[in-house]
């Protein structure tokens, strides 16, 4: 059943957990599980934005990540430097759709060829206005704030903000996520019941769905049922 169009999350967030299990359960290497986890991605990206999804933000990599081991580590970022070489390849067609592609996290640990990949594809989808694609990487929701307190101190210090002017849209406007909602669902397979670190300032408000399925197995229909539980749920914002 096609979800309510009138009834859909403006923004999804999508913990992208489950690939090293279903790489175990195959007998496959860890990375083999991100290969498929990565298909997944592009598949429901594509798969949302034809339901007329505006937002979409996926959990790639966290801060933590980097405590993989080194084979995996490089296994996924070869796998972003794919996407990223592809997207850049596919320039025109980006554009078509209007795709505005955003990474999310801190630059700095990452290699210097995808910084310099990141930094194409961002700019060359800047214009970008109907489905935006945002993937974190290296990201860390306390890193984020503690990186959006620092900026605005520097600005108190420089005499440019006042301390009393520090609101909570104000503060919104020195996340990643500036300028988008927040939000409305955050979708988490594979079984675990943790936010692990991801959109900790966005998600305030947003409703979770959690399932058993490992994100390599997750099929469109996963992701309409998400949408009907979400369409379900009766969003009150504390009032
Ligand atoms: C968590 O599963 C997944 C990751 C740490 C990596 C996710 C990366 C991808 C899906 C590739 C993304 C690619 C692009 C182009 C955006 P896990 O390894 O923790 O799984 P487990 O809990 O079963 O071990």
């Amino acid at each position: 059943m096609q979800p309510n169009p009138d009834n859909l999350p403006r923004h999804v967030g999508i913990i992208m957990d489950g690939n090293g299990r279903w790489a175990k359960q195959r007998g496959l290497d860890r990375w083999q599980g991100h290969t498929e986890g990565a298909k997944t991605f592009r598949r429901i990206g594509e798969h949302a934005a034809d339901l007329g999804i505006r937002h979409m933000t996926f959990y790639a990599f966290s801060t933590e990540n980097w405590n993989r081991s080194p084979r995996e580590v490089a296994a996924i970022m070869d796998l972003f430097r794919e996407y990223l070489t592809e997207a850049r390849e596919r320039k025109k067609e980006n554009e078509e759709k209007q795709i505005r592609l955003r990474f999310i996290g801190r630059r700095d640990r990452l290699p210097a060829d995808i910084i310099k990949l990141i930094e194409k594809v961002e700019k060359g989808t800047q214009e970008c206005e109907r489905f935006f694609i945002n993937i974190a990487l290296n990201y860390g929701g306390r890193d984020e704030i503690v990186s959006a307190v620092q900026k605005i101190a520097l600005k108190v210090r420089n005499g440019e903000i006042n301390p009393e002017d520090i609101s909570e849209n104000l503060f919104s406007d020195y996340m990643y996520t500036a300028g988008q909602p927040d939000p409305d669902l955050i979708i988490r397979p594979s079984g675990e019941f943790r936010t692990s670190n991801f959109l900790l300032w966005q998600s305030a408000y947003s409703e979770y769905v959690f399932t058993d399925i490992l994100w390599p197995d997750f099929t469109n229909d996963d992701f309409d049922r998400c949408m009907e539980q979400y369409a379900g749920r009766n969003r009150r914002f504390g009032k």
